[in-house]
C-alpha cells in the first residue's frame, strides 16, 4: 500500500491523527511508522471500539443465574489402580512415543507483579540449585524425551518486549541440553492501544502505542509464525499448553493426553479444586451447554462461595491454565481465513503517550485501553472439551507476586513438599515444620524424575541410595 492509500484508510476509519507529525519525520522514521501502520487491522479495531469502548454494556454481560459447574473427570485415590486412568495412560504414552505431542509455554507477559526486570522465565525458582523457570521446563521436556525415546518440540511464545533476552538466555545456556532445532520461538501479536474515545494513542511522533494481544493471541501467533506448519511437518497434532509462572506443571502427562484423545476433544483442561472460596483463579463452568472459564474477577463473590447440599463448593473447579490443544483446532481459530475468532477483552491501563501538544506523558492513572484475548475463551468453541482433575501438589504453584500468596517463597515450599512426599513413598520420612514443609532444603531434578511414579521407579533402581540432608539434590 502507498502512503496516500494508507493515509486515506486511516482517515476514513477516524484514525487520521496518526499522521499528524508525519511531515516532521526523517525518512527512516517515516518508513518505521508506515510499516507499523500496515500491521493494523482497521476493521477489527473499529469493531473493538464499537463493542468494548463505546457500547453501554462493554464486552457483554453473563447471566450468572444460568451458570452451572462444568463436569470433570475426578482424580481417583490411586491412579495406578484405576482401569479408566490406566487406559488413558496407555493411550497417552503411545501418542507421546509416536511423536504426536509438543510442549508450549506462553511467556509473553511482563511479570510486573513479581517486580522482576527481565523475562519471567529467567526467574530462579528451585530451592537448592536455583534453576530458572525455563530450565525447569526444559529439563521436564528433556527427561520425557529420553524416557519415551522421541523428540518433543517446545514452542515458546514471547512478546516484542522480551523476545531478544529470552532467546539470548537459551543460547547462553546451551538450550539446557535440548536440541536447538526443537525449541521454536515466536512472538505474539500486537494490538493498537486507544484512548477513551477509541483513538489510537501515539507513543511518539513516529510510533503508535501497541500492546501484546494477550495469551489468547497465541492461536493466531502460532499460525502466522509458521509454528503450526512446523508441527504439522513433524507429525505433531497435540499441544501441551502451560504458563511460564508455574514450575510444578506436569508438562508431558500421558494420563491427560490419553483422556484428551479418548474424548475426541479439540481442547482439554486440567482443573484443581479451589483451595478456598475466593481463590484468584478462573472457574470452569457451563453456560447454555457450552464449557467456559469465568475469571474470579468477573464471577460475583456469592457464586464463588456457593455451596451444594453437601456443603461442597459448587463452583469448585479452578482453572490453572493447563490445556491440551488440538493442532487443527488452533488452525481453525487462529488461521488467516477464519470467521471463528477469540473475543477480545478490554483492560484499562496507564499507557505512556503523547498529549495533544505532542509532549511525552507518563500517566499516573489509566489513560488508555488495551485489547487482549484469553486462550480459555476457545473452550466454548471446542468440540467435546474434556476436563480432568489434577493434584495441586504435583501440578500447580505459580510465582506471581513478590511476597505472600503465589510468591517465590510459597513456590519453594511447595517444591520441597513435593520432594518430601515422593521420598516418603520410598520410605524416607523427612522432618517437617508445623506447616508440613521439610526443615531443610531439598530438590529433585526433573532429569531424575518429573512425577511420582517415575520417582519411585527410578529410586528403586538406584544401586546405592543417597544420604538425605540439607541441600539434598537428586
Ligand atoms: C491466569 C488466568 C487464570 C488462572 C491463573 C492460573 C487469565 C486472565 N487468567 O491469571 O484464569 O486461574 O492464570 O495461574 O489469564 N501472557 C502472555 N502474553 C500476554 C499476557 C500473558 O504470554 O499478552 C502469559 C504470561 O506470560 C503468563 C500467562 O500468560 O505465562 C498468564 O498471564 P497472567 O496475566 O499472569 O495471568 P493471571 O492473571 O495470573
Amino acid at each position: 500500500m502507498n502512503v496516500e492509500e494508507l493515509k486515506n484508510s486511516f482517515e476514513k476509519a477516524g484514525q487520521g491523527h496518526v499522521f499528524k507529525y508525519f511531515g516532521e519525520l526523517s525518512d527512516a522514521e517515516k518508513s518505521a511508522l508506515l510499516s507499523q501502520l500496515e500491521q493494523v487491522d482497521l476493521d477489527e479495531l473499529a469493531r473493538l471500539d464499537k463493542e468494548l469502548v463505546f457500547a453501554e454494556n462493554k464486552g457483554g454481560a453473563v447471566d450468572f443465574s444460568k451458570l452451572e459447574p462444568a463436569p470433570y473427570m475426578p482424580l481417583p485415590a490411586d491412579k495406578t489402580a484405576d482401569a479408566e486412568w490406566q487406559k488413558a495412560k496407555e493411550i497417552g504414552e503411545k501418542a507421546i512415543r509416536d511423536g504426536r505431542l509438543a510442549a508450549f509455554v506462553v511467556a509473553g507477559g511482563q511479570g510486573t507483579r513479581l517486580g522482576f526486570n527481565a523475562p519471567k522465565g529467567l526467574y530462579k525458582v528451585t530451592p537448592v540449585k536455583h534453576k530458572s523457570l525455563f530450565q525447569v521446563f526444559a529439563e521436564k521436556i528433556l527427561s520425557a524425551s529420553r524416557k519415551y525415546g522421541v523428540r518433543i518440540p517446545w514452542l515458546v511464545m514471547t512478546s516484542h518486549i522480551n523476545d531478544a533476552p529470552t532467546r539470548a538466555f537459551f543460547e547462553e545456556n546451551g538450550f539446557f541440553g535440548l536440541p536447538k532445532d526443537d525449541v521454536i520461538f515466536f512472538k505474539q501479536g500486537l494490538m493498537p492501544a486507544v484512548d477513551c474515545n477509541g483513538k489510537i494513542l501515539l507513543e511518539s511522533k513516529s510510533k503508535i502505542a501497541m500492546t501484546p494481544d494477550g495469551h489468547g493471541g497465541c492461536l493466531r501467533g502460532m499460525c502466522r509464525s509458521g509454528a503450526i506448519a512446523e508441527l504439522e511437518k513433524r507429525g505433531v497434532d497435540c499441544i501441551s499448553y502451560f504458563q511460564v509462572d508455574n514450575p510444578l506443571v506436569n508438562i508431558i502427562d500421558p494420563y491427560f493426553l490419553g483422556f484428551h484423545i479418548m474424548g475426541g476433544s479439540e481442547m482439554s483442561s486440567k482443573m484443581i479444586p479451589k483451595a478456598y472460596e475466593l481463590e484468584k483463579v478462573g472457574h470452569f463452568c457451563t453456560l447454555d451447554g457450552k464449557t467456559c472459564v469465568v475469571e474470579y474477577s468477573d464471577l460475583p463473590a456469592e457464586y464463588q462461595k456457593q455451596r451444594d447440599e453437601n456443603g461442597k463448593l459448587r463452583f469448585v473447579a479452578g482453572s490453572v491454565a493447563i490445556h491440551i490443544l488440538d493442532r487443527n483446532f488452533v488452525e481453525k481459530l487462529g488461521g488467516a481465513n477464519t470467521d471463528t475468532k477469540l473475543p477480545f477483552h478490554r483492560a484499562d491501563k496507564k499507557i505512556p503517550c503523547l498529549d495533544e501538544n505532542g509532549n511525552q506523558t507518563k500517566p499516573e492513572k489509566p489513560n488508555g485501553i488495551k485489547f487482549e484475548m484469553f486462550v480459555f475463551d476457545a473452550l466454548p468453541m471446542a468440540k467435546s472439551p474434556v476436563i480432568i482433575e489434577g493434584f495441586r501438589g504435583d501440578e500447580f504453584s505459580p510465582v506471581k507476586n513478590a511476597e505472600g500468596l503465589d510468591s517465590p517463597a510459597t513456590c519453594k515450599n511447595h517444591q520441597k513438599q513435593q520432594a518430601a512426599r515422593w521420598l516418603a513413598k520410598v520410605g524416607k520420612k523427612l522432618d517437617t515444620d508445623s506447616e508440613n514443609v521439610p526443615v531443610f532444603d531439598i530438590e529433585v531434578s526433573p532429569l531424575f524424575a518429573s512425577n511420582e511414579e517415575d520417582f519411585v521407579a527410578n529410586w528403586n533402581e538406584l544401586a546405592a541410595k543417597p544420604e538425605i540432608g540439607n541441600n539434598f539434590y537428586l
